[in-house]
């Protein structure tokens, strides 16, 4: 069947082909293509290949669901994704679908906002569709279709249309805006047929005062007919492209895409393209209609919901309207919930993805990070939109008249290979765009009311599995659940925390918690029994230990066994308050099993005596003769700090006398208490000292700081250290820990004693400080024939802590410990071992022998990847100790 366009036109030279006879291919040279009868006849020889629409069927059926709405005259394509529920028609193709059909995209995949009904046009009613050209303007004038069609040139370009919505999800994760969920996929393309609009207003002679161009569509919404303005110098500028259009990939509009006349705005947000055009207003102010005040804004992120609701002023502020698109990407590959394993992968997965910027600004590139966005890797980035600039002939029955033109109106794709090698060692894909004018995406989301132009690094998680790699993007559109976002925050993460909500390996993973940590109920539900101080006190036995935190006290009787800690941090808590330092230490996941061990309400009296009684212990006059006591805090004085690198230090403090020695057995820590200046907070963290234990009058610590970075706030109690001057004090308690080591392979392991003949010590970063102590126990007695191996894990050699240390043992004649160095970015010379500790390592280096214990200590992630596989090892869960 014949378009409408070509009916109206059939007297014309420029003819149509029928939709039917376009070729299924998305790119083809034209010869081939008998897209127009005039082009096709001579030139075709030298024309070259362009994109052409993908395969496209217009859907005939009006669906089920679309029966009972206004637009139960409109088929639609039942794969699109419905954002605002049945009606009105907001919907994004799937985003692989959408990617998969390429540069362009088929009018039933195209993305759709329809803010109301779509106005129902008859094939009859568009030879007399008129649109008016008013205001001011010397000669207002009416133009039916035909005459649109045949009194103007026609071109056809492709135009890349994004709602100003799309990837709103993300910024309804962090915080609801006032928008719906769009995904990734509110961004489509298509080569689009009509007339110039400056040719149209033309026409009408706009006057000397005119500087905007007002639109209306036909639509009938609450607030009155949708409608927008763009500059008039803008509309006027060939180079902006500015547009009516009557087709779509050679085929008149669909009802949802404007038929049978739109406006196509290039490189500005859709919102500006406005559908069913009847109008356009020539004025001297931006439009007064309510959808460009109340819609299409980026108001600052400070103004609230409840605010933009009351003050109107932020809505007439024509600074926060938005029009040029801002610069935006995605992947499509890995796509949300693809699985790669890692033993069959090929070892290369290419990541792909597309790109788009406004104002005509062509991306001038794409960069991926696997490391939190401290090191980037250049994407390939193919232009398809630059194949049209050579073609000069006619397409759909408009001219392709691109090859003056330098802006960039469409999106592009990038494309990386990326070693699967790499993949394995990271959390996460990181991709952003840079346009020309070096308008680059921000890594931190910028929220507003209105949630529009969401553009910061698109990122995709990365979560390991065993051998299986699995990605997931930040949301799934509309109410889909899914993605890492709705997960970090499921867990408690602050999505603004600079680290994508994810709670850090490293020591600062309490702030990212705190909220979520005040929430957890340590208390018995129903329990309410009072304990006074006597009752408590009667308590103290390391047999039956209670202990008092906010208040409430526990028995921590049933978990001297299981306590990570040890039992002797329990037993050291024995009828006393120690709130601060439990709640400065434990994890969400250990405030969550309080409860089984409450048992009751300290009074009021008792809490204040208690009070007292821990204030005039740790002001106690006399010195001890060993420094650490278990239930008192003690202050050190620093009095040397020594750089060992750019971020490690050796901290030196003062014990009480300068013959004092330590107290800490091998294999036990200590506790240190800062006071943050600024907020009061205290901050208590655990440290094994460098220093020999039975050194005199000090005490030393390696320390290494973690500084803020881009992507995290850096370590809090290492901050804080770094800061201290010589004289300064911090509060020191200890020893504490489940593990003393006696030498000659003599184990106090929670109480227990046994013998071992070897360790395997798994360390990664600075937790070579407790399997340090250790292995210098063995090693400091010739006699000790306890063997130990090493298996440590850093990223650069120069961050290996303890180096000479370490070496030297290893280089001991008697041959009883391995020292094994894997580093995950090493030099080209580096003779070690490469890449994390893997289960390839473990395999290797730590398979459990007859009387065999495994000390483990580092970050998170490592300690995890080590448990499961000491486990699959052959480990008994007894034999493997945490630091
Ligand atoms: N024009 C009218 N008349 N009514 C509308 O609701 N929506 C606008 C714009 N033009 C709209 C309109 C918005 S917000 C966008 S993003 C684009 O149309 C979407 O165009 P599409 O539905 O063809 O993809």
């Amino acid at each position: 069947m014949a378009t409408i366009t070509q009916t109206i036109l059939q007297q014309q030279s420029v003819l149509d082909a029928p939709h039917k006879l376009y070729p299924t291919v998305t790119s083809l040279s034209l010869s081939e293509s008998q897209l127009d009868s005039d082009s096709a006849s001579d030139k075709s020889d030298s024309l070259p290949e362009i994109p052409l629409p993908p395969p496209s069927k217009a859907p005939t059926e009006v669906l089920s669901v679309d029966k009972d709405t206004p637009d139960n005259h409109v088929p639609r394509d039942p794969r699109l994704i419905r954002l605002t529920g049945v009606h009105p028609f907001n919907v994004e193709p799937p985003l692989t679908m959408l990617f998969n059909e390429g540069f362009l995209t088929s009018p039933e995949l195209f993305y759709v906002r329809n803010h109301g009904p779509v106005p129902q046009v008859s094939d009859e009613d568009i030879p007399t569709w008129e649109i008016s050209i008013e205001g001011l303007v010397e000669n207002p004038i009416v133009l039916d279709f035909k005459q649109i069609l045949q009194e103007f040139d026609q071109i056809t370009a492709p135009v890349t249309l994004v709602c100003a919505g799309n990837r709103r999800k993300e910024q309804n994760q962090v915080r609801k805006s006032k928008g719906f969920s769009w995904g990734a996929a509110g961004v489509s393309t298509a080569l689009f047929t009509g007339p110039m609009m400056r040719d149209v207003i033309k026409r009408a002679n706009p006057s000397r005062k005119a500087k905007y161009v007002c639109m209306e569509g036909a639509d009938k919404l609450p607030n009155g007919y949708y409608g927008t303005s763009v500059k008039l110098n803008w509309v006027m500028d060939p180079n902006r492209g500015i547009m009516l259009a009557h087709k779509m990939n050679g085929e008149d509009l669909r009802p949802d895409h404007g038929r049978p006349l739109r406006a196509v705005v290039p490189g500005q947000i859709g919102g500006r393209s406005v559908k069913w055009l009847k109008r356009l207003i020539v004025t001297d102010k931006p439009s007064d209609n309510w959808y460009h005040i109340y819609d299409n804004r980026v108001l600052p992120t400070t103004v609230t919901p409840e605010q933009s609701a009351k003050e109107s002023k932020w809505w007439y502020d024509e600074r926060y309207a938005i029009y040029d698109l801002n610069v935006n990407s995605a992947a499509a590959y890995p796509q949300h919930n693809e699985e790669l394993n890692l033993s069959t992968a090929d070892p290369i997965y290419t990541a792909r993805g597309y790109a788009y910027g406004g104002g005509g600004r062509r991306i001038n590139r794409v960069e991926i990070s696997l490391d939190k966005g401290k090191s980037w890797r250049l994407a390939t980035i193919e232009y398809p939109e630059d194949k049209y600039r050579d073609f000069e002939s006619d397409l759909f029955g408009g001219k392709v008249d691109m090859f003056w033109r330098e802006t960039c109106f469409c999106w592009c794709f990038w494309n990386l290979e990326i070693p699967v090698e790499d993949l394995k060692d990271s959390d996460a894909i990181l991709v952003r765009a840079m346009d020309e004018a070096l308008n680059c995406q921000p890594r931190d989301m910028y929220w507003s009311v209105l949630g529009m132009m969401n553009n910061p690094w698109f990122r995709v998680a990365i979560i390991r599995d065993g051998d299986v790699l699995k990605f997931e993007h930040p949301t799934q559109p509309a109410l889909m659940p899914g993605g890492w976002m709705e997960r970090a925050k499921k867990a408690g993460g602050d999505l603004t925390n600079g680290r994508w909500g994810e709670v850090s390996n490293n020591e600062d993973s309490f702030s990212s918690n705190e909220k979520a940590v005040e929430e957890i109920s340590m208390k018995k539900e129903g329990l309410n029994k009072r304990i006074d101080i006597t009752e408590l006190k009667a308590h103290i036995s390391p047999q039956e230990p209670w202990f008092v935190i906010n208040g409430e006290v526990y028995d921590g009787t049933k978990f001297l066994e299981g306590h990570p800690g040890g039992a002797q941090s329990i037993i050291s808590a024995a009828g006393m308050d120690v709130s601060e330092e439990f709640l400065a230490i434990h994890s969400e996941t250990a405030k969550a099993m309080m409860p089984d061990y409450h048992i009751g309400t300290l009074d009021r009296e008792s809490q204040e005596l208690l009070q007292k009684e821990s204030e005039n212990q740790s002001s106690s006059e006399t010195p001890d003769e060993i420094y650490l006591q278990p239930k008192v805090w003690k202050k050190a004085e620093l009095c040397a700090k020594r750089s060992i690198s750019w971020d490690t230090r050796i901290f030196t403090f003062k014990l009480e006398y300068d013959l004092q020695t330590l107290g800490l057995p091998t294999g036990q820590h200590l506790m240190i208490k800062l006071k943050n200046a600024s907020t009061s907070e205290s901050i208590i963290r655990a440290y094994t000292p460098i220093s020999e234990t039975n050194q005199k009058g000090t005490l030393d610590i390696l320390i290494k700081i973690y500084f803020p970075t881009e992507t995290s706030k850096g370590g809090k109690m290492t901050a804080a250290l770094d800061k201290m001057q010589i004289g300064d004090f911090v509060d020191i308690k200890g020893p504490i820990g489940k593990l003393i080591y006696r030498g000659n392979g003599r184990v106090i392991l929670n109480d227990k004693e046994r013998f071992v003949k070897s360790f395997r010590m798994i360390c990664g970063g600075s937790g070579i400080t407790p399997i340090y102590q250790v292995l210098r126990g063995v090693m400091s007695n010739p006699n000790d024939s306890t063997e130990c191996t090493v298996l440590d894990g850093n990223r650069l050699e120069e961050d290996i802590l303890c180096r000479e240390e370490l070496d030297s043992f290893a280089s001991m004649a008697d041959r009883r410990c391995t020292i094994l160095h894997t580093l995950t970015k090493p030099s080209n010379d580096w003779k070690g071992l490469r890449g994390r500790i893997s289960e390839d390592l473990l395999k290797e280096y730590a398979t459990p022998n007859e009387d065999s214990l495994a000390l483990i200590c580092g970050p998170e992630g490592m300690e995890s990847v080590a448990k499961k596989t000491l486990l699959k090892l052959g480990w008994n869960e007894n034999d493997l100790v945490f630091f």
